[in-house]
């Protein structure tokens, strides 16, 4: 992957995102939509995955056929709403290793704090691909991608649903080398660090929390 910014504008993601934007959409639709938008996302991020062969049997002859080398890819969440991106495209991959970063916001500071990080080890052989549905301020996936990179990562992509430019201008200046995919480039942020036009706090939107 070269070009910093991937924008999925196929018409099976947008007309699945303006869904998931509409507020009337229920949390079971939603989450139901976003797994099968992860699905369509991870399509895009996987280009040029790690491969390996298997030796199969078809019905007419031994051949050494492609498979994806699932053990040199490790899928990272970063907490809690990257959850409802994980799950679609660990249903897609599922020998993939999977990690959790998990970072509240300090009131004080607003300043992402670490609470959790646990993930597969030898990251530094593994393509990482790390998902959260929002790119708003970019400070949160930017601590978690300085993280993973302490942890040793080498190779990161990022996923997302939304981004907002300033997210993106943010990520791009903290981490040039980590590409980013995503469903649509918003306005802007408000002045709570909401996406406009957004869909609202899509944890709650995807658990039924508010
Ligand atoms: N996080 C969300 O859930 N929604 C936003 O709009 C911004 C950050």
């Amino acid at each position: 992957m070269t070009d910093h910014l991937t924008h999925v504008t196929h018409p099976l993601v947008q007309h699945k995102l303006t869904l998931m934007r509409d507020k009337n959409t229920s949390t079971g639709q939603f989450r139901q939509l976003l797994r099968e938008i992860s699905q369509l996302l991870a399509y895009e991020v996987t280009r040029g995955l790690p491969m390996t062969t298997r030796s199969i049997e078809t019905p007419m002859q031994q051949m050494d056929a492609p498979v994806i080398d699932g053990k040199k890819l490790a899928l990272v969440s970063i907490l809690r709403a990257g959850n409802g991106l994980l799950d679609g495209i660990l249903e897609l991959i599922p020998s993939a290793r999977v990690g959790f970063v998990g970072l509240y916001r300090d009131e004080e500071t607003l300043q992402p704090v670490q609470y959790y990080f646990k993930v597969p080890t030898e990251l530094e052989d593994r393509l990482v691909i790390a998902v959260d549905p929002m790119l708003a301020t970019g400070n949160s996936s930017v601590a978690a991608i300085n993280l993973l990179k302490k942890a040793g990562a080498k190779n990161i992509r990022f996923v997302c649903l939304l981004a907002a430019p300033e997210g993106i201008a943010r990520m791009k200046e903290a981490h040039p080398d980590v590409p980013i995919v995503t469903a649509a480039v918003d306005s802007h942020l408000n002045d709570h660090g909401y996406i406009v036009p957004g869909l609202g706090d899509a944890g709650d939107r995807m658990f039924g929390t508010k």
